[in-house]
């Protein structure tokens, strides 16, 4: 019997973890870009963290167990409750606000698709301790830089910019009973058929010329349109605050990849107010990343009430973007320096290595004597950028015979001229 991969996860072979790490460095480059920390959890929680707030679809797909001491664990589907855990622990010795990122491994007992796995990985950003709707505009920006640093362009991805509160006020005018179950309907309405979103909006409470305006409301697509439909002054603030954010967003430059989209509810149940998806134009795979404002988050988990507002971007669906748009990028392993021997001088090879690696530079060899030509065959699957032969007899004393691979060029020379060649 052979052992299978679990169902929902990867491995990462050499040339994708290569992908990968191209994945983390870039979300971190440009996390660093933008000022925010960098901030780590563990990968399991007690149960109650995540079941506390109830209700949410994330609660059915825990990964929980009981451990040797009886404790309800579960693995950590997400990052946002560890944040809000970690800012309670510290009460008021956080100086706010701030901004914190971090790369989290996330376990979902998800039924398994495209884009959709059970254990992923997901950038989170997050500004803690700022209600202001400019920090929505820094993270909003943040995505669209570092969209560009993997090669996208506005033409390829839109953010969906919706409001919690908006929506909120408008089902207030609309006096609908029960608005809670309202929002993971509406959440649902582009995965489910017609039919069975208006026979869940029923059930939800509302009657059908409150799904009517309800809709009406849903499918504006500019403030000018949604400021003909509301009424309230509730719902006049908060669509003053997304229309605040559109300025700042088209003064920053990123107009181009922002929307109004009324159908961003989002599925999880802390959001209080602004919230935003990112997806592919042309919406044919899931959503990249999704985020919003959730002010009392850290309150419902036992804390004081602190303004906070993110979002999280999964590895799945990024890659399969770039990779559906060539962006990924396909060179293989690299090393500054193969070694090659002639006599078979295992020693020398050692040696010469010791010195290169302890100026810094990277440098493999054979394991073994080799004929000379499978060295050179080694060389070049290592991706190395200089061969340099440690026992040739062409060399003058002190200086080494090398190839260079890139360009073709050989010669001879000392070790310190090589290791300033390959330094930056
Ligand atoms: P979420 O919408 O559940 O939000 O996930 C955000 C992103 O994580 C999704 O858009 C998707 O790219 C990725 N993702 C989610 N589930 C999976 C999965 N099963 N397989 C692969 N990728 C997945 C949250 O998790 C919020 N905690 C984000 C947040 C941070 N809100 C505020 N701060």
């Amino acid at each position: 019997m052979t052992v299978q991969l679990p169902k929902g996860t990867r491995d990462f072979y050499p040339e994708d973890q290569r992908i990968q790490n191209h994945i983390f460095d870039t979300w971190r480059k440009a996390c660093l870009r933008f000022a925010y920390e960098e901030y780590e959890g563990p990968m399991f929680e007690h149960l109650e963290l995540y079941t506390g707030k109830s209700g949410d679809e994330i609660v059915k797909q825990l990964y929980n167990f009981i451990d040797k001491g009886g404790r309800d664990i579960a693995l950590r589907p997400e990052m946002t409750p560890t944040l809000a855990r970690l800012v309670i622990q510290k009460g008021g010795t956080l100086k706010m606000p701030f901004k914190w990122f971090s790369i989290p491994r996330l376990f979902r007992y998800e039924r398994t698709q495209k884009g959709r796995l059970r254990e992923f990985f997901q950038l989170n950003m997050d500004i803690i301790g700022s209600d202001s709707v400019y920090a929505e505009a820094d993270l909003l920006v943040g995505i669209c830089s570092m969209l560009r640093d993997f090669g996208l362009k506005p033409a390829d991805f839109v953010i969906g910019i919706s409001s919690r509160k908006l929506l909120s006020t408008f089902l207030t005018e609309l006096k609908a009973t029960d608005p809670t179950a309202v929002y993971p309907v509406l959440d649902r309405r582009a995965k489910i058929p017609g039919d069975i979103f208006l026979a869940e909006l029923a059930a939800a409470g509302l009657a059908a010329e409150q799904v009517v305006r309800l809709d009406a409301f849903m499918a504006c697509k500019s403030i000018d349109e949604v400021k003909a439909c509301i009424q309230s002054q509730d719902s006049q603030a908060a669509l003053q605050e997304l229309e605040d954010l559109f300025t700042i967003l088209a003064h920053a430059g990123v107009s181009e990849s922002v929307a109004l989209d009324l159908a961003v509810v989002r599925g999880l149940a802390y959001y209080t107010g602004i919230v935003f998806e990112v997806f592919d134009r042309g919406h044919s795979m899931r959503a990249v990343a999704g985020g919003g404002r959730y002010d009392s988050l850290t309150e419902r988990l036992g804390g004081k009430k602190v303004p906070c507002v993110g979002f999280g971007m999964g590895d799945v669906v990024l890659a399969d973007l770039l990779s559906d748009r060539g962006l990924l990028p396909t060179t293989g392993p690299t090393v500054d320096f193969y070694l090659v021997t002639f006599a078979g001088n295992m020693p020398k090879l050692f040696e010469v290595a010791a010195s290169l690696r302890n100026a810094g530079c990277s440098c493999s060899h054979a394991l073994a004597p080799a004929k000379v030509g499978k060295q050179m065959e080694s060389a070049n699957i290592a991706g190395a950028s200089r061969v340099i032969f440690v026992d040739g007899d062409k060399a003058p004393p002190g200086e080494y015979e090398f190839k260079n691979l890139k360009d073709g060029t050989q010669g001879c020379s000392t070790l310190d001229q090589l290791i300033k060649e390959v330094q930056p």
